[in-house]
């Protein structure tokens, strides 16, 4: 087998440089791996016809990126992919495209009876957003609808009246150029975050962990893109059984209910009065520092070189036993 990499770098830490080297001596234990670095379609074709050409049927992608052009979101490289017929790691485009819209996610939630907190899309700057916000009562939290990475999760997403909500859906079209998602916020004295990693091998593997706000630096207790900078963020295990198991269970039904394959990872927070899907995460970070390689060391001793190699050959196997299709559950 030829793993073909596809290198696409963000701002996000777990696409980075010292990521996709990390991966790519991992992946050299065990195959033979040609990787790219470019942001034009075409000679990214041409990259896989050259290889496709060389090594017939045998060639796999491990692809751990949206875009090809990521700055610019152009180039939707799972479905160049798919296309071209190159089988990958993950979700199908069309799962991968469902958990980059948090309003779609949160839809299928809902036919699916998943709790994730109410909402209400801002498709217009200002005005207009006051009935709903009524409806479901502050606090509220305001994020952009397509990002993902903390991008646009500020502590003054969290807002508390008619103004702070104005300013905070004006500042996502401002520096995102996309709706806002406004959310019921699920805070109070109970409150916990968890993060739920599925492994979704013959044998699947499953990473619950906790969000270990103690002893974490910051005022409020919300995974910001300011956390993520300045790698402040801190998982615990979780101790009670039956918490584990609730949110367990909502994550692997979300999982189902989006279509996802190979491995995922679910956000999830509770108070008092029940436990709520945040968002999936289709294709979670891979660093070594991201939560699902932490939590899979943590929990079942995998390494990170054991970790990249079991997700690339569960991967494979899965799709030349034909469980390729992106078919919702
Ligand atoms: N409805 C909510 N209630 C409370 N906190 C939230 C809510 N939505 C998001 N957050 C906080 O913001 C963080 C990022 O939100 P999330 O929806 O997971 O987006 P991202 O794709 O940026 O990770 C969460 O980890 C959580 O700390
Ligand atoms: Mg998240």
């Amino acid at each position: 087998m030829l793993v073909a990499l596809i290198k696409s770098y963000t701002e996000k830490p777990w696409r980075s440089l010292e990521t996709y080297q990390l991966i790519e001596d991992s992946l050299r234990e065990k195959w033979r791996v040609k990787s790219i670095s470019s942001e034009n379609p075409e000679t990214v074709c041409g990259f896989l016809a050259r290889l496709k050409r060389e090594y017939g049927e045998s060639v796999f992608a491990f692809n751990i990126a949206e875009y090809l052009d990521e700055k610019n979101k152009e180039g939707f490289l799972p479905a160049l992919l798919e296309e071209w017929n190159v089988p990958h790691l993950g979700s199908s485009a069309e799962t991968i495209a469902i958990g980059l819209d948090k309003a779609r996610t949160k839809e299928l939630l809902n036919e699916k009876q998943i709790p994730t907190p109410r909402y209400f899309i801002a498709n217009r700057e200002g005005s207009a957003i006051k009935y709903p916000a009524e409806r479901i009562g502050y606090p509220l939290i305001v994020k952009p609808i397509r990002e993902g990475g903390h991008i646009g999760i500020r502590e003054d997403s969290i807002v508390y009246d008619d103004a702070s909500l104005d300013k905070a859906v004006n500042r996502i079209f401002d520096n995102h150029n996309q709706p806002a998602l406004v959310e019921e916020y699920i805070t109070g004295a109970e409150m916990r975050e968890f993060s739920v990693g599925i492994i979704d091998s013959e044998i699947r593997l499953l990473t619950p962990v906790e969000i270990d706000y103690e002893s974490m630096d910051v005022r409020k207790a919300i995974l910001s893109y300011e956390t993520a900078q300045k790698d402040l963020e801190r998982i615990k295990l979780i101790q009670d059984g039956r918490t584990r198991d609730e949110i367990v269970d909502l994550s692997e039904r979300t999982f189902a209910a989006v279509g996802a394959h190979d491995y995922s990872r679910v956000d999830l927070r509770m108070n008092r009065t029940g436990c709520y899907v945040l968002e999936i995460n289709i294709m979670p970070g891979l660093g070594p520092h991201s939560f699902l390689p932490e939590a899979a060391k943590d929990l079942y001793a995998l390494d990170y070189n054991q970790l990249i190699q079991k997700l690339a050959e569960d991967s494979m196997k899965r799709q030349k036993n034909g469980r390729r299709g992106g078919a919702m559950a």
